[in-house]
């Protein structure tokens, strides 16, 4: 598991730090997540621009997606706090990806450097999506692209619990929850919404993502024909948000 250091930040002052975790065994290999990671990808090669000048992975870890862009963008780099994790992705991909370290709420980068980013399967680790979300805009040039992945509170199974009084969490409750026990955070799919718009950007495409997250689906079927359900799944319950990833696709306007 990770753990949580404090900074001198208070406002959002929680860093998970992976720094010595081997996320990619212990999470991924172990975890056996394949589906999981079959249904990253495939939001994935939906929603990100085929073709880049210069392009980030916000708290891209290791870079195990790095496939699905480098082929995408001219000049890709990892931003991430963790340099083992990025060290790791210098390893496998070298010249082909700069790496940079720092913490997200204060991001290395200057105004308008990108024309494409994406940050996935990190908001739960962010307990002050603004302040995210604002350095997100900043990074991005004008007529720009994020995919961001969210951790949604309103999934099927919380409702279940909900409405079952095994969790006092509500899920249709807006504001952002705490998951019992860890610092970790889910999100009502409309207070980041509003989070978005209220920054600038333009919701472009929604996916509903990671649909059959559950141990016995995936005992039951084969990787591949989950993936199959998957791929029809994202766009078509995109509408209803119940998914635990929502996928949006932003724009940050050009200026007029
Ligand atoms: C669950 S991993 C996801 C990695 C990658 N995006 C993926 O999907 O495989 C979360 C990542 O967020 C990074 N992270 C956590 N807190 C951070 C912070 N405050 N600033 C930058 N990166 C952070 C961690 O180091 C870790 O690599």
């Amino acid at each position: 598991m990770t753990k949580n250091s404090s900074t001198t930040k208070p406002d959002h002052s929680i860093v998970a730090d992976y720094n010595g975790y081997d996320y990619k065994k212990i999470f991924w290999e172990d975890g056996k997540r394949d589906y999981e990671d079959l249904a990253d990808r495939m939001a994935i090669q939906k929603l990100l621009p085929l073709h880049m000048d210069s392009f980030v992975d916000i708290a891209g870890g290791y870079g195990r997606l790095a496939d699905e862009y480098l082929g995408r963008a001219k000049k890709c780099t990892i931003f991430d706090y963790s340099k083992t994790e990025l060290a790791d992705a210098k390893k496998k991909y070298g010249d082909k990806i700069s790496t940079k370290a720092g913490d997200i709420y204060d991001l290395p980068f200057k105004d308008g450097s990108f024309d494409g980013l994406m940050m996935i399967r990190a908001t739960h680790h962010f307990k002050d999506m603004p302040k995210v979300i604002e350095e997100l805009y900043r990074i991005l040039k004008p007529g720009g692209i994020a995919v961001i992945e969210v951790a949604n509170k309103k999934t099927l199974p919380k409702m279940f619990r909900y409405w079952f009084k095994k969790s006092s969490v509500n899920p249709f409750d807006k504001n952002p929850s705490k998951i019992d026990g860890l610092t970790m955070y889910n999100y009502h799919p409309k207070y980041i919404e509003d989070l978005f718009k209220k920054q600038g950007f333009r919701i472009k495409k929604v996916l509903s993502v990671s649909n059959f997250r559950s141990k016995t689906l995936k005992n039951t079927f084969s990787t591949k024909f989950l993936g199959k359900m998957e791929n029809v799944a994202q766009p078509l319950l995109a509408p209803v948000r119940f998914a635990p990833s929502i996928y949006y696709k932003l724009e940050k306007p050009e200026e007029e």
